[in-house]
């Protein structure tokens, strides 16, 4: 199932004491919803802001996490199409970051090897955003080290609802007969087109829910719920998601299981 699945995740889980462990499964597609720098920040008395500044240094340290562990495509909600009901100047710092992030991050990525894509609708965004967006992913473009995927102004029924746009057009078009349209045809038109399905969903800050993130894509991933608060959402916080992710067994509708991985 999953050509990523290696030996690492059993080192990651040797115990001193010497007893049995069963190795890692690592996914080779991990998508997190990173929830609740508010919250962080509120309990300890400093702004939302810098609860997401916080979140970031988080984000940073999920991509070496993934590096480390050999998952190939990280896919982070950082800004959901949804988010633009809140005030104007957090909604300003969230693109404030995401810019200071391309311009700062983008060299150490690409010497790294790792690939940026940008997933959501930008026609809302502004025309500079739009061109770090296109400069990061073109840079990138060839590598083949772990791919990072951005979701920004992402949500679910939005990339939908684009797809079957488009899929309309082509059958208004001639280009395309209804009946022709399948699964694969219907895949092939969201933002996701060329990358594998989540394996493993993460959420942190204890809320349970998908909240319109990649919910045709996600139809068999692993949902892990986590209490953290994304900020402190580590290293450790990343491989207990991912034992856990290793304990499930994985059947995508059918009765006999299949080790997850
Ligand atoms: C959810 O916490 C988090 C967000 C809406 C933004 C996530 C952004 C980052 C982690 C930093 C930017 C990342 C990149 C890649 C540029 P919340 O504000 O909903 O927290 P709350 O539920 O506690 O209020």
């Amino acid at each position: 199932m999953n050509s990523n699945a290696d030996d690492s995740g059993a080192e990651l889980l040797a115990k001193p004491s010497g007893t049995a462990v069963s190795p890692l499964s690592i996914p080779r597609h991990v998508a997190i919803i990173m929830d609740g720098n508010g919250r962080w920040a509120q309990g300890r008395g400093l702004s939302r802001t810098e609860g997401h500044r916080r979140g970031m240094e988080a984000v940073r340290a999920a991509v070496e996490t993934s590096r480390e562990l050999g998952v190939s495509y990280l896919t982070l909600f950082s800004f959901s199409s949804e988010n633009w009901s809140r005030p104007p100047l957090e909604i300003q710092f969230l693109f404030g970051l995401l810019r200071l992030f391309i311009q700062r991050d983008l060299a150490n990525l690409h010497r790294n090897g790792v690939r940026v894509t940008v997933i959501g609708d930008r026609v809302r965004l502004s025309s500079d955003i739009r061109s770090l967006l296109e400069q990061a992913e073109t840079l990138t473009r060839d590598n083949t080290g772990l791919r990072l995927v951005i979701a920004f102004n992402y949500g679910a029924r939005d990339e939908i609802t684009r797809a079957v746009r488009r899929l309309a057009e082509e059958v208004a078009n001639g280009r395309l007969a209804p009946d022709a349209i399948d699964e694969n045809t219907i895949r092939s038109r969201l933002d996701t087109a060329d990358m594998p399905d989540p394996d493993l969903v993460i959420r942190t800050s204890g809320e349970m829910r998908l909240s319109n993130f990649l919910l045709w894509q996600a139809a068999y991933a692993e949902l892990v719920f986590l209490p953290a608060y994304w900020p402190d959402f580590d290293r450790a916080a990343y491989l207990q998601a991912v034992e856990e992710y290793s304990r499930r067994a994985r059947r995508f509708g059918g009765i006999a299981a299949r080790r997850s991985g």
